[in-house]
């Protein structure tokens, strides 16, 4: 059986992901009891696993050069990138969508200034906003977006929206939501040959748990 390594995402998703492989007879005991380490074995008579805990957008890297045959990444980092992978399965867990928010006196089609946008997601804003035919301005932000719309940094955010609550208790109302997202397997073009068998074991295997 062949070694394959799978590259999860750190944080929301990690609970979600570990949950997954442990429902399909993974052995999760190192993703269990971490400490400092980088790379958890995961050998039993049915996977023969390594697994990583990165940053989302490194999830992607990892897959696109091959270090990692296998990534479990949120759509919402899949929609920023280039697919150098093959995105197979939506694990749907992790379900959030991405919305348009600002204060509530906020008009979309009012005034003459172009919009400023503030998000961590330009790619996603960009395309959002040229579907309208809209002209506005992205100012790239690293985390707590909300901040930018309540200090005059921007106009409205493009942002993720989960339970709602960091809009609520910061002020701001949902826009226009955008488009629903989850966790997706991704899987290096490569792997899906050299590592067939197994990696369509693991597929099959999700499959079915999350139907
Ligand atoms: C995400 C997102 C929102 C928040 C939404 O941020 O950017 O800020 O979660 O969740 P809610 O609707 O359940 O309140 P995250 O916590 O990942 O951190 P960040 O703000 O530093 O990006």
């Amino acid at each position: 059986m062949k070694k394959v390594r799978i590259a999860l995402t750190k944080g929301r998703l990690e609970e979600h992901a570990v949950e997954i492989f442990k429902s399909i007879g993974a052995d999760i005991t190192e993703l269990e009891d971490k400490g400092r380490k980088l790379i958890f074995k995961s050998e039993n008579e049915q996977f023969n696993i390594d697994f990583f805990l990165v940053k989302a957008p490194d999830v992607t890297t990892y897959v696109e050069y091959g270090s990692a045959d296998i990534g479990i990444v949120g759509k919402d980092t899949l929609m920023e990138k280039n697919k150098e992978f093959y995105e197979v399965l939506d694990l749907k867990v992790g379900k959030c969508r991405f919305a348009l928010a600002a204060l509530p006196d906020f008009n979309l089609d009012e005034g003459y200034n172009r919009k400023k946008i503030a998000t961590k997601y330009p790619e996603v804003a960009r395309e959002f906003f040229r579907t309208k035919g809209l002209d506005i301005e992205i100012i790239k932000i690293e985390g707590s977006v909300e901040l930018a719309p309540i200090v005059g940094l921007a106009d409205a955010i493009v942002d993720i929206v989960e339970t709602g609550s960091t809009l609520k208790e910061n002020g701001l109302i949902i826009v226009e939501e955008i488009c629903p997202i989850s966790a997706r397997m991704i899987v290096n073009k490569a792997s899906m040959k050299t590592k067939k068998e197994e990696i369509g074991k693991i597929i099959e295997e999700i499959s079915k748990v999350i139907s």
